[in-house]
């Protein structure tokens, strides 16, 4: 039998993903019967395609190896939580920081930091204690999942924008480039006054219980 680029560790990845959506969506769901809040609106998680990994690899100059897929290269499980509001985000990560057996080893704020170009999204590049083998023969072995924490108008900006990536025939690209910016921080002044209005709400509430 012949085995794509993940080998026998592929069989390993759903279920590790499996385990740390569990952990995600049972606070979630605690939160809502305790709070009456959710903590997200959608959950999107993914094991990346063996194709699609040795493509990366080619494109990043790594060879084409187990190790490169699951050491060198961290986004072979991964996971997309959008949120109603930008608290929602940083209360997701401390408690995703909380977690037994995570470590947090790579860590990107690029809604504090937007990127030149207007993107926003917490990223987190977590190593997690696993009971299984790892490529480098460890046992409990050592995984790596991608999380990607984002508004629900950092997500839109960011799929519009992906889409728009692949477009290499047009005209005027400083235009282009120039607008979506725009977009971007506009879509962002949006959230901050959606999280106002929240927090408004909820200091009210509190008031009235006093
Ligand atoms: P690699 O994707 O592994 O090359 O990661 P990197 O070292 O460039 O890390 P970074 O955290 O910047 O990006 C990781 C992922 O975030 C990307 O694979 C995309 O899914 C997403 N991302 C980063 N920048 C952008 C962007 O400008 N636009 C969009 N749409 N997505 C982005
Ligand atoms: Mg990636």
């Amino acid at each position: 039998m012949t085995r794509d680029i993940y080998g026998k560790y592929g069989d390993y990845l759903p279920r590790i993903l499996e385990d740390f959506s569990q952990k995600i969506q049972e606070e979630n769901s605690r939160s809502k019967t305790e709070t009456g809040y959710k903590l997200y609106e959608h959950f999107i998680a993914r094991v990346k395609a063996p194709e699609s990994m040795e493509e990366k690899c080619q494109r990043k100059g790594l060879p084409v190896t187990t190790e490169s897929a699951l050491k060198s290269i961290r986004d072979s499980i991964g996971v997309r939580i959008i949120c109603g509001f930008v608290d929602d985000i940083y209360n997701l990560v401390d408690f995703i920081k909380g977690l037994d057996g995570i470590s947090v080893y790579n860590e990107k704020d690029y809604i504090q930091n937007a990127k030149p170009n207007g993107y926003r999204s917490y990223h987190l590049i977590l190593e997690v204690e696993t009971p299984f083998e790892d490529c480098l023969g460890n046992v409990p072995g050592a995984y790596f999942i991608e999380v990607q924490l984002r508004t629900i108008a950092q997500d839109s900006w960011a799929s519009l924008e992906h889409q728009m990536k692949y477009k290499h025939d047009i005209k005027n690209p400083e235009l282009i480039v120039k607008e979506l910016k725009r977009c971007a921080d506009e879509m962002a002044s949006v959230d901050l006054s959606m999280q106002t209005i929240r927090n408004l709400i909820q200091t009210s509430t509190e008031e009235e219980t006093k």
